[in-house]
């Protein structure tokens, strides 16, 4: 599995433990974590145990994780990756977070234009999904620009911050 990808403006590496604080600050926003499947972190522990789990998954060859960072700054911005594999299925699913400061630059298309192009090219991927909560409407336009197709809601399908969430299942095919 590849370790770093460059895009025009972004270097993406593996991620690594000595990003815990830096992703932690991130993390620990509430306005970035409010549709993904964590509560937004008060302790630099809990990034510590996030990467610990990527590493681990990574280890496993079930996901992988990189370290978002800047190239121009070179400052740490967020994070992206292959959340999972189905490998009967040559599917995988991505996931994708940004520091509050660097969102509208369209950093996440481009992070996710790469994680797409190396999936199809490299890992022989035929399908990727993106899963998406129906209110999160900044995430939403990104795989709408990237040409997603809307497959459709699983109701209640995900339980995080002790409720059930409703999501939108977005995918595109080689
Ligand atoms: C979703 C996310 C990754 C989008 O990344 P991005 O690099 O900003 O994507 P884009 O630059 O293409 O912007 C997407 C939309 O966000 C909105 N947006 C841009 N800047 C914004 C800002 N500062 N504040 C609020 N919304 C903003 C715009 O509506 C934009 O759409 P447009 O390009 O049609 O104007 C980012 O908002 C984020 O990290 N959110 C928190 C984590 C998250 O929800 N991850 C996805 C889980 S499925």
């Amino acid at each position: 599995m590849i370790e770093q990808i460059y895009t025009k403006r972004l270097y993406l590496r593996k991620m690594k433990m000595d990003d815990a604080h830096s992703l932690f600050n991130i993390w620990s926003d509430p306005e970035v974590t409010k549709f993904m499947n964590i509560t937004n972190f008060t302790h630099e522990d809990q990034a510590k145990e996030m990467i610990g789990l990527f590493e681990q998954l990574a280890e496993e060859r079930k996901a992988i994780r990189f370290t978002i960072i800047e190239k121009e700054s070179n400052e740490i911005i967020g994070s992206c990756g292959f959340n999972s594999f189905e490998v009967d299925n040559a599917s995988a699913e991505i996931g994708y977070d940004l520091a509050k400061a660097y969102w509208g630059k369209g950093y996440a298309p481009e992070c996710i234009s790469a994680l797409i192009d190396y999936a199809f090219t490299t890992l022989n991927i035929n399908k990727i999904e993106v899963k998406i909560e129906p209110g999160n409407i900044n995430s939403i336009k990104v795989v709408k620009k990237l040409n997603f197709t809307f497959e459709g809601t699983f109701q209640e399908n995900e339980e995080s911050k002790e409720s059930f969430y409703d999501i939108n299942v977005y995918s595109l095919l080689k």
